[in-house]
């Protein structure tokens, strides 16, 4: 039997913080050998919101550079473009055919970010889950990688499998139903201004969290201004404290520790003396990161080709099942 097939993205959208590596890259990157990955750059998905066309191709750039400078493996893993495969985009438009609005309507993430953009929503943000269903249908995917954030939009994309085999392939389905990958230290990694609330490069404080190309300098600036508070110890899991648990998941994460042994060496520690622990020990695991990425950066030929190999193995697959679902629905095959 041939190995599972995982398949997970992330939007192309500017900086890319802690928790888009400790929570997403780094499992991938762990992960790798035991699967067949396809891993690409969302960048369909980034228009779903008021995107800036002058930052698409450098932020899409970075993100494919990033995903290697992370350690991503070209052996196991396929790395690619979205808008590259034309597939995905295709899918949803049939999908969309057979999904019901009140399915997308109730989606939280949608009604979320539907609130906070007021009168500007546009299909394309309503129809963002759609899109993501036909990214891990188009690969016949096992498992999905996803944090707690999407995994509503994971239910969904097995429903409307169902209900495409359902409808249109009874006989022998079409869709795979996927997986959600769930790993066992869930790694959520929470901003460094509110330790209630996610990392993430939609908050409008630089403050609020350390980017993976910062520099010594700006990780240091921002540890040192982290909130915390007057507790003396250092605790895992107190719902009282959840900055001091933050900041401790952090450093297990960095340091490769085991939860254990930074309970114990943390627990009589002031912030004074863990503060400078975590800063060194922050720039310390991302350095390697950063040599690397620049120097995949400067060879630009390098990345293209990583990108030319990556949509010809994507094309493959993604046009193999996007034939079978238009034969399904009864399309007239092209001659
Ligand atoms: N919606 C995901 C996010 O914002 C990104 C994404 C797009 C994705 N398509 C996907 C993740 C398919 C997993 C599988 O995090």
């Amino acid at each position: 039997m041939g190995k599972q097939r995982v398949l997970s993205g992330i939007q192309p959208t500017g900086d890319y913080h802690l928790g888009n590596y400790l929570g997403a890259i780094r499992n991938w990157v762990e992960g790798q050998n035991e699967y067949e990955n396809y891993l690409f750059v969302a960048d369909l998905h980034a228009i779903t919101v008021p995107h800036e066309p002058k930052q698409l191709a450098s932020d899409t750039y970075t993100l494919v550079a990033l995903y290697l400078a992370c350690g991503l493996d070209l052996t196991h893993s396929t790395i690619f473009v979205q808008s590259h495969v034309s597939a995905h985009s295709e899918l949803t438009w049939l999908l969309n055919c057979i999904t019901p609005l009140n399915w997308l309507q109730d989606m939280i993430q949608f009604k979320e970010k539907a609130v906070k953009q007021g009168e500007n929503v546009s299909v394309g943000l309503l129809d963002y889950p759609v899109l993501m269903t036909s990214d891990i249908l188009l690969y016949q995917a096992d498992k999905v990688p996803v944090g707690e954030d999407q995994k509503q939009h994971l239910e969904l994309t097995r429903d409307i499998a169902a209900r495409f085999n359902h409808l249109f392939a009874k006989d022998q389905p079409v869709l795979k139903l996927p997986d959600p990958l769930i790993r066992k230290e869930g790694a959520r990694v929470m901003s460094l201004a509110d330790g209630t609330r996610k990392m993430s490069k939609s908050d409008p404080s630089e403050l609020s969290r350390i980017n993976l190309l910062d520099t010594p300098e700006q990780i240091q600036y921002k540890i040192k201004r982290c909130k915390t508070d007057p507790i003396r110890g250092l605790t895992f899991d107190d719902p009282e404290r959840p900055e001091c648990n933050n900041l401790l998941t952090l450093y297990t994460l960095l340091s490769g520790k085991t939860k254990e042994e930074v309970a114990v060496e943390c627990q009589d520690m002031g912030w004074g003396q863990f503060k400078p622990l975590l800063t060194e020990t922050t720039i310390n695991a991302l350095k390697p990161i950063q040599e690397k990425y620049q120097a995949i950066t400067d060879d630009k030929t390098y990345i293209e080709s990583v990108l030319r190999d990556g949509r010809e193995k994507a094309q493959a697959i993604a046009n193999q099942t996007l034939s079978q679902v238009k034969a399904a629905l009864g399309y007239l095959a092209p001659v």
